[in-house]
């Protein structure tokens, strides 16, 4: 601490006094609890990097650790690969899913029944070895559509048989009547896709056919996810705001209440637009956060003190 210059003995006790003060201060406001990015992919309201950021119905479902950012279900940890905040989509992979290049076995993949999200209409699974005997998936008629889904045969058998064009599928081996495509539109809100349940070895997840249907190499593989914000679906006008001014999104408090984090550390209930004003002349300062002003007030309690 640059605290030895021009201070008379005598001032001891202020100097214990403005120790304090910047004992206190200074390690809440040298840094921003809640991150605007994780990693490459921004992270903006209703998620966040950590405890007490975005929204706490999030918070357990999209985590940033070691500045990745994953989605997170009871049937597994998923790497985000990106955020399309203005059509409310996450889009997600699947490391043990099968693409064109490579084929793997897998258990499946479920969202949380009681987590906000739902599939994009724009995912499609397909199951792949299927076992034709056995798999309920072959199973229903139509007679009982509510125990198991049905199969699409239209363009759902056309994506398996691009699929099974692939090298890495064609190496498998199997007829394209062991595929099965269904779209998940069809299986209510919550969604569970057990393969073992469902007696098939591996799945794709795709999405994005515009431009590419012919081509099985150029489709994007992993899965599409919406979410809401809350039952209206409404942003909540302070997080705009807030994120206006620069800052993120956060809740405190036995009540979850929204809050906005600012750059300097500083938790506001409106917005960070006090900051503003800073911005200017704090890039030229030793300091790059608050804590430059802390000090400030130091210097002038000692000068004016001493
Ligand atoms: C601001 O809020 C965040 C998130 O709730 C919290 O982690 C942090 O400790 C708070 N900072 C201060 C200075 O209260
Ligand atoms: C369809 O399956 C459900 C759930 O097992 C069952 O309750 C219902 O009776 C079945 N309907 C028909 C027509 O078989």
């Amino acid at each position: 601490m640059p605290l030895n210059t021009n201070i008379r003995p005598s001032s001891t006790t202020n100097l214990a006094f403005v120790s304090l003060i910047i004992l206190l201060f200074s390690p809440r406001t040298t840094s921003q609890a809640c991150k605007s990015s994780c990693g490459a992919i921004p992270v903006k309201y209703p998620f966040g990097t950590g405890p007490g950021c975005g929204d706490p119905r999030f918070q357990t479902r999209v985590t940033c650790n070691n500045q990745h950012l994953t989605f997170i279900t009871h049937t597994g940890c998923y790497p985000i690969t990106a955020i399309d905040y203005s059509n409310q989509i996450i889009f997600i992979t699947d490391p043990t899913m099968s693409t064109c290049a490579c084929t793997q076995p897998s258990k499946g993949f479920s969202l949380d029944w009681d987590a906000p999200f739902s599939f994009h209409d724009d995912t499609v699974f397909s199951l792949i070895n299927c076992d034709a005997s056995t798999s309920p998936v072959f199973k229903s008629d139509g007679r009982n559509d509510s125990l198991s889904p049905v199969c699409d045969s239209e363009s759902g058998s056309r994506v398996c048989g691009l699929l099974n064009s692939c090298q890495a599928v064609s190496r498998l081996d199997i007829p394209v009547s062991t595929c099965c495509v269904y779209t998940p539109v069809d299986l209510g809100p919550s969604f569970e896709m057990d393969l073992q349940k469902l007696k098939c070895d591996s799945y794709s997840g795709l999405y994005g056919f515009s431009g590419h249907a012919d081509n099985p190499d150029s489709w994007k593989y992993g899965i599409a996810i919406k979410y809401k914000f809350n039952f209206n679906n409404e942003y909540p006008e302070l997080c705009a705001n807030c994120e206006k001014t620069n800052g993120v999104c956060g809740y405190n408090g036995p009540y979850n209440s929204l809050i906005c984090n600012c750059h300097s550390g500083i938790n506001a209930t409106s917005d960070c637009s006090f900051e503003a004003t800073w911005n200017g002349s704090r890039r030229f300062l030793p300091f790059s956060n608050g804590a430059f002003w802390i000090y400030a007030l130091a210097w002038i309690l000692i000068w004016r003190m001493a």
